[in-house]
């Protein structure tokens, strides 16, 4: 049985970096008048609350969203997505990934979501049912497989495992090439932890010679308590859409005036 809920980990310093490019990324390929099929394989419930007792017991978006979200800068679309979201949930509301990306979609976009816990999933239908997104209770490895090549075939997806299973590391490799096999034009965003056993390094080797091409984002921060295991995170993207690069650098500084400034 699952026991990861990113409840207790919303607007952490790793959700800032994933979530900023990744509205980025929504933001470049929602310029071009044609439609896009998005698609997250662990997507979560899509909506936390930062005042509710599993943010405030680990305080991690205290020390992410809460000291990061000043040095963005005006008009991000980040930034917006996270003005729209208290607007219609009040100041305390955090969006995950879904959300953030059916608010950057457009009518005639398609956006299809997975996760396996049970609690979850309830959550992810309430929350994202209502923009029209198709919500399964079911592997996400299994339904990006089923669902490749989409339609639309522009596109984006979003692996974002929490890493329970240590197999996962083994599997991300093999499961990108396949799925990049079968929707070549697809964007395909990995995110993964930086951790102190150095567990993620085989991953990487292995997706760095199948995608020499692919563009790499790591952030550095300190453990968010005393022997937390994570030092950072990275996010892996094959098909990288012009101008991520700059975005990537810019973020980088972002978190290294952070990291200058006492918590
Ligand atoms: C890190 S959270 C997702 C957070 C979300 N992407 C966001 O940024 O808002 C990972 C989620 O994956 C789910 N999960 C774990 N294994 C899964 C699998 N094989 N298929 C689908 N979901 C899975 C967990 O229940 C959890 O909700």
């Amino acid at each position: 049985m699952l026991s990861y809920q990113h409840a207790y980990h919303a607007g952490n310093l790793a959700d800032v970096q994933k979530h900023a490019l990744l509205c980025r990324m929504l933001e470049y390929l929602t310029q071009k008048d044609k439609p896009l099929t998005y698609i997250e394989t662990h997507a979560g419930r899509g909506l936390y609350r930062l005042d509710a007792d599993e943010a405030l017991k680990t305080g991690e978006a205290a020390q992410g969203i809460t000291r990061l979200e000043a040095g963005f800068p005006a008009g991000h679309p980040y930034l917006q997505r996270l003005a729209e979201v208290r607007a219609r949930h009040g100041a305390a509301a955090y969006p995950g990934s879904p959300l953030l990306a059916a608010l950057s979609l457009r009518e005639g976009d398609r956006l299809h979501l997975a996760d396996l816990h049970p609690q979850e999933v309830a959550a992810l239908r309430a929350n994202l049912v209502p923009w029209g997104a198709h919500v399964r209770a079911e592997d996400g490895f299994a339904m990006a497989q089923a669902l490749c090549p989409p339609m639309p075939r522009r596109g984006l997806m979003l692996v974002d495992p929490s890493y329970e299973v240590k197999e996962d590391y083994e599997a991300m490799p093999r499961f990108l090439s396949t799925i990049h096999r079968k929707w070549n034009v697809g964007i395909l965003m990995l995110w993964y932890p930086i951790l102190v056993s150095g567990a993620h390094r085989e991953m990487l080797a292995a997706l760095t010679a199948v995608f020499p091409d692919a563009l790499r984002h790591e952030v550095r921060f300190p453990p968010a308590r005393a022997g937390h295991r994570m030092l950072g995170s990275g996010l892996f993207v094959v098909n990288p859409p012009f101008g991520l690069q700059a975005e990537a650098e810019r973020l980088t500084a972002q978190f290294a005036a952070l990291a200058a400034t006492p918590g």
